[in-house]
């Protein structure tokens, strides 16, 4: 036991702490890895006193885990993992019209996506069913079936490691983009400890992403349907088309879409008509489709020993039982080399990669 954690465990409750700490169950890949440290804190309270006392943890690395949806362990990582278990959940104010809904980081985002449906607001329908915690939904601002978590953010509480000072960022503070935020860039500097959602008790339903329309038809929608049937729209065609983590080893996407200037997205489209191609809110790019790129490369169902590309998308890497990081990670540079050849185009990883450099 780290003497100084044990230390400040005698005069801080609500934290645990657990040494050489197996990663298998909190990754989605499933990747066999450990942590040297794994600290659990309940209570964000304690974040500034935990860290004034720990130098392992003020000075060394740290990583922040939450549902390990969105990270490849390509080696085991260094220093502290630090994951956050406060999950509550509840409206701090009201105007009739909306509600501010404040969550803790260390909760399932889905159950919120369900809890502010129940509690008869919109605006998370769209998103709902992505694994992963509420704290880690700000740091590549989740997105899905046409709506970014971003349009539904009222603002992000942080504690900043090296100061331990807590921030409050407006939604506009946070440099959010397509799959991006300052977060992101600065994983070592905050920790998201809980997020604010603006949500409009009158739903304004975002009907128009590819296939929403046909799978309410199917459910027997008619008519404008209410926040909670998109939900289960969206909950269908996910688990149609993405494999489950709980069945196959996979982190959703493992490539971002690319954006690229609009004149070589047209250019390529000339080569390969239907390539698609979709506007991104800036007129002189367009956003890509990688699992297209990837899928005309031939990779889909493609198998390396355990580490392999899904049969049904061709953005899903999956680990079919043993393979390693290394391995998944090895599979992955294939992938985007054989792009960058056919297409000339660049794809980047949309998971943290622990262990290794893309
Ligand atoms: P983790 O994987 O634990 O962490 C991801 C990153 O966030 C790491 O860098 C970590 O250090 C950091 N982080 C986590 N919590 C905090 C915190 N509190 N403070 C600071 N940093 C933190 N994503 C989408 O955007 N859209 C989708 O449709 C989508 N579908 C998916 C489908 C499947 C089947 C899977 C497996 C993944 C999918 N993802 C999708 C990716 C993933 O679910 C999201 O990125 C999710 O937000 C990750 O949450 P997590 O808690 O698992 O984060
Ligand atoms: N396509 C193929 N082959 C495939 C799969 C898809 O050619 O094997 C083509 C389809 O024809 C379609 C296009 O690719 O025209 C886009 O496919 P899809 O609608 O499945 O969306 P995506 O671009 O692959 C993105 C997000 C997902 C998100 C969905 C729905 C990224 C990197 N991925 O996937 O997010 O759920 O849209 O909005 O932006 C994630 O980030 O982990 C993730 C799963």
């Amino acid at each position: 036991m780290n003497d100084a954690l044990t230390h400040a465990s005698a005069r801080l409750p609500g934290y645990r702490v657990t040494e050489r700490a197996r990663l298998d169950a909190r990754n989605t890949f499933g990747i066999a890895a450990r942590a040297p440290m794994l600290v659990e804190v309940a209570d964000t309270n304690i974040l500034p006193g935990l860290f004034a006392d720990n130098a392992m943890l003020r000075d060394g690395p740290v990583l922040v885990l939450g549902g390990g949806s969105n990270i490849l362990f390509a080696g085991d990582p260094e220093g502290v993992v630090l994951a956050l278990t406060a999950s509550e959940v509840r409206i701090v104010d009201e105007d009739g019209g909306s509600a501010i809904v404040r969550a803790d980081a260390g909760g399932e985002w889905h159950a919120l996506v369900l809890w502010t449906l129940a509690h008869g607001l919109s605006g998370l329908e769209n998103l709902a069913l992505i694994p992963g915690t509420v704290g880690a939904a700000p740091i590549q601002n989740i997105g899905a079936y046409g709506v970014e978590v971003r349009e539904r953010i009222h603002a992000i509480e942080a504690f900043e490691r090296a100061t331990g000072k807590s921030w409050r960022f407006g939604a506009d503070e946070c440099a959010f983009a397509y799959r991006d935020s300052r977060f992101k860039h600065e994983p070592d500097r905050f920790i998201v400890t809980a997020v604010e959602f603006a949500l409009p008790r009158a739903p304004q339903l975002r009907l128009e992403y590819a296939g929403i329309g046909e799978e309410l038809a199917t459910m027997g929608v008619a008519g404008t349907p209410r926040p909670s049937q998109v939900a289960e729209a969206v909950c269908r065609i996910r688990r149609r088309k993405l494999p489950d983590p709980a069945v196959i080893g996979n982190a959703g996407s493992f490539f971002k879409n690319p954006i690229v200037p609009r004149a070589q997205a047209e250019a390529l489209q000339i080569d390969f008509p239907a390539l698609p191609a979709f506007r991104t809110g800036d007129d002189r790019t367009r956003k890509l489709s990688a699992a297209w790129m990837i899928d005309q490369c031939g990779w889909k169902g493609h198998r390396d020993g355990d580490a392999g590309i899904a049969a049904s998308h061709a953005l899903v890497l999956v680990n079919h039982g043993q393979a390693s990081g290394a391995q998944l990670l090895a599979l992955a540079r294939r992938v985007a080399a054989s792009v960058r050849e056919r297409f000339g185009v660049a794809l980047e990883p949309e998971p943290r990669i622990v262990g290794a450099s893309w």
